[in-house]
């Protein structure tokens, strides 16, 4: 007889397998990109590689995992990334590390730790790659998100700060997406920002009570930061407060009428929004955000901004930066193409019938992949009738028919799908009329 402790260890290992059993999902926020997705993605990449390489930038990647202390320094102790949404973990050698919420700052590293100024005085760098921030999810903000991100280096030039726009800009139309807004506002420089700063505090004094937890220790570590703040009444609060424009000295007033005049020349539409201050304590002067109003809460596309003071920051020589991010699942979102468009289709399906035809169909098949022709066949000998049926489901452009008998012929049907035409075509000769048949279309 089974005793109970064994009866109730069996019941545990049950459940213990019931468990092993149960499927295992994605994290909250995090999300697969499966195979009918990614020929969009590899559009929109293939799309930013090509017009950052005309504009002179080149791909530069980095580790995904950097240590905390250089975001902690890069995007500032007091943001809402550094405070609340960072992925960080004590490792084994006991060291603080953390998943990547942004490009800029790893990108930075990687320029002061490989000393790319000495080869260059300037470097244009992009980077295409996984960022993580432990928000709440919602449409269009997910925990494990992509960005294209762009940095130019060692140019003070308000032009760069206007071709950097027209890169972005130029970007987003190409892929398809014109219905945007761009919005521009000056940070300052770190002189200027003080005067804004004290001015910032003033206005907030006596309304503390009224602010969230959060910003009212923002008025003394940071109280820029309060123009983040996502509740409600700190929003209501901090909407009649000064904006920087008043503030700026003249170095930082011309260089954002230089950077305006520069925009204008190329017809680039700009609203200027003098309380976007953007959630990252790296910026300086010229800060810019394109936004959508097809997108819901979650509709700035792409941000970006100067950091002149960054790379000295970091442990770099005194060196200027500007660059911008987009979000790139809120702008797949948007481009709104067929998706035929994306997916590759096989040029040739071969339906083969009979053992002999099927060996040489083999052989044929992945010739033709060798010679870069998408070719498909079937392994499992089924019907002619469920063979045509698969390459119509792949929407192959051509099939070829190949039977025994037509072996013995020297002979095999080849089917022009789009066109419903079909032609006898010689066996001797098959790589060379498949080939030239699918390049003339
Ligand atoms: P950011 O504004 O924090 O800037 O992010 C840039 C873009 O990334 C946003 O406009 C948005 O489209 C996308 N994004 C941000 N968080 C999420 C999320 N949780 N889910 C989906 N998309 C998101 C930066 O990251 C700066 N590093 C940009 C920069 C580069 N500035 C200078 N250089």
């Amino acid at each position: 007889m089974l005793s109970i402790t064994a009866l109730s260890d069996t019941n545990k290992s049950r459940s213990n397998c019931s468990q092993r059993m149960d499927k295992i999902t994605t994290i909250k926020g995090f999300k697969d990109i499966l195979p009918d997705e990614t020929g969009k993605w590899q559009y929109i990449e293939e799309n930013a590689r090509r017009i950052f390489a005309c504009f002179g930038f080149s791909e530069i990647r980095t580790p995904i995992l950097e240590r905390t202390e250089l975001f902690k320094r890069s995007i500032g102790e007091s943001t809402d990334i550094v405070e609340k949404e960072m992925y960080t973990f004590t490792d084994r050698g006991d060291e603080s590390l953390t998943l990547r919420p942004e490009a800029t700052a790893s990108v930075i590293r990687a320029y002061i730790e490989h000393a790319l100024y000495a080869k260059d005085n300037i470097a244009k760098l992009y980077t295409i790659g996984p960022m993580f921030r432990r928000e709440r999810p919602q449409k269009g903000r997910y925990r494990q998100f992509h960005q294209i991100n762009a940095e130019a280096l060692g140019i003070e030039d308000p032009r760069i700060d206007a071709e950097l726009i027209l890169m972005l800009t130029h970007f987003l139309d190409q892929v398809g997406l014109s219905e945007v807004a761009l919005e521009i506002n000056s940070l300052g420089c770190i002189r200027c920002r003080s005067d804004f700063k004290k001015s910032i505090v003033t206005f907030l004094k006596g309304k503390e009570k009224d602010l969230c937890e959060d910003c009212r220790r923002r008025i003394t570590t940071n109280p820029l930061r309060v123009f983040d703040c996502k509740v409600q009444t700190c929003a209501e609060i901090i909407k009649d407060a000064p904006g920087l424009l008043d503030f700026i000295c003249t170095e930082c007033s011309d260089h954002f009428e230089k950077v305006k005049d520069s925009l204008q020349l190329f017809n680039i539409p700009f609203r200027i929004n003098p309380k976007m201050v953007r959630g990252l304590d790296y910026y300086t002067k010229t800060a810019f955000e394109v936004t959508t109003n097809l997108l819901g809460a979650q509709n700035a596309i792409a941000g970006g901004g100067r950091y002149d003071a960054l790379v000295k920051h970091l442990g770099g020589p005194d060196v200027a930066g500007i660059g911008f991010a987009i979000g790139f699942e809120r702008l797949l979102a948007l481009v709104s193409m067929k998706d035929k468009q994306f997916s590759d289709v096989p040029q040739l399906f071969i339906a083969a019938l009979g053992e002999a035809a099927q060996k040489k169909a083999f052989v044929f098949c992945n010739r033709l992949k060798l010679k870069g022709i998408p070719s498909e066949m079937d392994y499992t000998g089924k019907s002619l009738k469920s063979q045509m049926k698969r390459a119509d489901k792949l929407e192959s452009l051509y099939v070829l028919i190949l039977g025994d008998k037509e072996i013995a012929e020297n002979s095999a049907e080849l089917r022009n799908m789009r066109k419903s035409t079909q032609e006898t075509v010689e066996l001797d000769r098959i790589e060379e009329i498949v080939i030239r048949k699918i390049q003339e279309g």
